[in-house]
C-alpha cells in the first residue's frame, strides 16, 4: 500500500477544519448551486475514494437550474428532499448525512436539512452535481467555516465529482491536478461569457439507470482495452474547447463537445459487461440532430451516462430546432 492509497475524505478534510464544528446559529438562509453539462467528460478514477479523476474536464453551469439546500438545528437528524421526508435508511438520506458528517464528526448535533431540486424531472438530468455543491455551501455557511474556493470545490468533489464544477456559473474547468490528497483537483471558472449559447434538454426516458456513472466508469476502466485512449481523447478535446472559447468559435466547441461525448460512449460499450446507455429514442434524436445539421441548423449533441441528450446551439438557431423537438426544455446559461 503507498501513502496516497491510505487517505481518506475525512483525513484530508479534518485539516482544514477547526477544533470543534458547531453551528453559527439555528439555521441559514438556503443556497444554490447550479447543475452543469459537461462538454469534455470526466469518465474514470485515478483515486475511488477522493474522487480524483484521470482526465480533466469542461463543463457549462445549466444557471437557475440546480438544487437549493437549507440545513437547520433539529433534535434528529431529517433530510427533506422536495418538500417531502426522506426516511434515515433510504440511500439518498444516508448519503447526505454521511457527508455532513466529515464536517461535524459523527458524534456532532443533530440537524435538519431541507434540499430542493427545481431540474424538471422530464429533463432526466443528474441532480447529484448540484446536491452535493449545494450542500458543501449549505456547511460551510452553517457551521462558519469560511473554507476557500478551492477548498470547497476539492470537498464537494468528494461527495461527487462533478458536484467540483456545480461551484461556478457558466464555463468552468476541473483540473485534474496531482497530489495524492487532490487539494489541487479543483474546479476554476472560465470569465468568458456566450450570452446567446442554449442548451437544450430532451428527455428520452425517465427511467432510473440501471448502471449509474459512478459504477459505469469503473467497469470501464477495469474492462475496456479501448479505453486506454480516452485521456488522450479528453485532453486534446479540453485544448480544442479552450481555443474555441476564447475565439469564440461555436462550430468548435460543438464539434469537440459532440465528438467528445460519443468517444466516451464508445468506452461505456467497449466494456464488459457492455453498457450501452441509449435507447432507440436517443438513436433516433441523435439522427433527428445530425439531419437538421446536414440541412444547414447548427445544433451539436451531448451526452452523459443516460439516454438522455442535451442539445448545443446559438439563440438564432433556436426555434427551428424547437419546431424539430417540440418537448425540448432550453436554458440560457449566460442569462
Ligand atoms: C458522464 O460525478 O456522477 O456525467 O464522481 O462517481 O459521483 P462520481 O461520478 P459523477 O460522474 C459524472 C460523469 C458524467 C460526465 C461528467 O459530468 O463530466
Amino acid at each position: 500500500m503507498n501513502m496516497s492509497d491510505s487517505l481518506t475524505k475525512q483525513s484530508v478534510i479534518s485539516q482544514y477544519l477547526p477544533e470543534t464544528v458547531t453551528p453559527l446559529g439555528d439555521t441559514i438562509e438556503a443556497v444554490f448551486a447550479p447543475s452543469n453539462i459537461a462538454l469534455c467528460k470526466y469518465w474514470g478514477k485515478r483515486n475511488s475514494e477522493l474522487n480524483l479523476p484521470i482526465n480533466s474536464s469542461l463543463s457549462i453551469s445549466l444557471a437557475h437550474l440546480g438544487t437549493q439546500t437549507r440545513l437547520s438545528v433539529s433534535n434528529e437528524d431529517q433530510v427533506w428532499l422536495n418538500g417531502q421526508r426522506v426516511a434515515v435508511e433510504d440511500s439518498f438520506a444516508r448519503k447526505v448525512i454521511a457527508f455532513i458528517d466529515l464536517f461535524r464528526g459523527a458524534q456532532g448535533l443533530p440537524v435538519r436539512v431541507d434540499t430542493d431540486n427545481n431540474i424538471p424531472t422530464a429533463a432526466g438530468l443528474a441532480s447529484s452535481a448540484s446536491g452535493f455543491a449545494a450542500l458543501m455551501l449549505a456547511i460551510d455557511r452553517f457551521y462558519g467555516l469560511k473554507l476557500e474556493p478551492s477548498q470547497l470545490s476539492a470537498f464537494a468533489r468528494m461527495g461527487s465529482g462533478s458536484a467540483s464544477r456545480s461551484l461556478y456559473h457558466g464555463f468552468v474547468e476541473w483540473q485534474m491536478g496531482v497530489r495524492d490528497d487532490g487539494m489541487d483537483s479543483i474546479a476554476l471558472p472560465l470569465v468568458t461569457r456566450w450570452n446567446d449559447l442554449r442548451v437544450g434538454l430532451l428527455k428520452v426516458s425517465s427511467d432510473a439507470k440501471a448502471v449509474d456513472s459512478r459504477s459505469g466508469m469503473n467497469r470501464t476502466v477495469a474492462t475496456a482495452h479501448l479505453y486506454q485512449s480516452w485521456p488522450l481523447q479528453a485532453a486534446a478535446d479540453l485544448a480544442r474547447l479552450h481555443q474555441a472559447i476564447a475565439e469564440n468559435n461555436f462550430t468548435q466547441l460543438g464539434e469537440t463537445a459532440e465528438q467528445n461525448a460519443l468517444s466516451m460512449h464508445a468506452t461505456m460499450i467497449a466494456s464488459w459487461p457492455p453498457l450501452l446507455y441509449w435507447q432507440p429514442d436517443s438513436v433516433a434524436a441523435m439522427h433527428n440532430i445530425w439531419q437538421a445539421r446536414a440541412e444547414g441548423i447548427e445544433v451539436y449533441l451531448t451526452m452523459d451516462a443516460g439516454p438522455n441528450i442535451k442539445l448545443l446551439f446559438m439563440a438564432d438557431a433556436e426555434a427551428a430546432i424547437q419546431q424539430r423537438f417540440p418537448d425540448m426544455d432550453v436554458i440560457a446559461p449566460f442569462a
